[in-house]
């Protein structure tokens, strides 16, 4: 052990950061078809959670994909790269005690699993946000169903490319049916025991 001198002793390690911020570091997944309220909801929990005195980060599609993921397109091995390059910057951001919100479609079993395989079984809360394509398609907020089914877009989910329902999140927020205020409160009641630094 020559010239060796661990520091591991002197590293700040994750519990004392969750006991800085007050809080246990988690990710919460939301998964669902584009249009779903997904990002909606990610958004309102994230100002829900602030406004409660929680420190949390919404890591979104939309964004991250303008930046850290523009190499990357939707074929299944370019979005199984986009959530493994998500998956470990949320494991980064679990480490700091930070609480992230990520918003993603990540639409099958398999892209999902090997998310929490990174993150770690402990600290992932599968939330499906479940609404039909019919309801997604109805919706199309930003006008990409309307052009995938002219051809316009290929392998959109959905449409050319497939979603898989998560067979058992630990929440199943059904977006056809619910409120974003009424969605938000039932997340933030089921997470709330699990964020909280006691
Ligand atoms: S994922 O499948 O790799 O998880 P991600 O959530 O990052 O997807 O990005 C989805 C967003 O990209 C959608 O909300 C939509 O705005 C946009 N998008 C563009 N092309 C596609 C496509 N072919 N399939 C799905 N979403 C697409």
């Amino acid at each position: 052990m020559n010239n060796i001198h661990p520091v591991f002793d002197r590293l700040l390690q994750r519990e004392d950061r969750e006991q800085r911020l007050q809080q246990r570091g988690k990710v919460i997944w939301l998964t669902g078809l584009s249009g779903s309220g997904k990002s909606t909801i990610a958004q309102a929990l994230e100002r829900k959670l602030y406004n409660e005195g929680f420190f949390a980060q919404v890591l979104d599609g939309d964004n991250v994909r303008t930046g850290l993921n523009n190499n990357l397109g939707f074929s299944i091995e370019d979005r199984k790269e986009n959530i493994r390059r998500i998956a470990e910057l949320s494991k980064l951001y679990l480490n700091s005690g930070l609480i992230t919100i990520n918003s993603f479609i990540s639409p099958t079993v398999e892209i999902r699993a090997f998310a929490k395989e990174i993150i770690g079984a402990a600290d992932f809360i599968e939330i499906y946000v479940d609404a039909s394509l019919e309801v997604c398609e109805a919706r199309d907020v930003k006008g990409l169903y309307a052009k995938a089914r002219k051809g316009e877009i290929k392998n959109f989910t959905g449409i050319d490319s497939p979603y898989e329902a998560p067979p058992q999140p630990a929440l199943r927020i059904d977006t056809g049916a619910l409120s974003i205020e009424a969605s938000v409160t039932e997340i933030y009641q089921y997470i709330l025991s699990i964020i909280k630094y006691v």
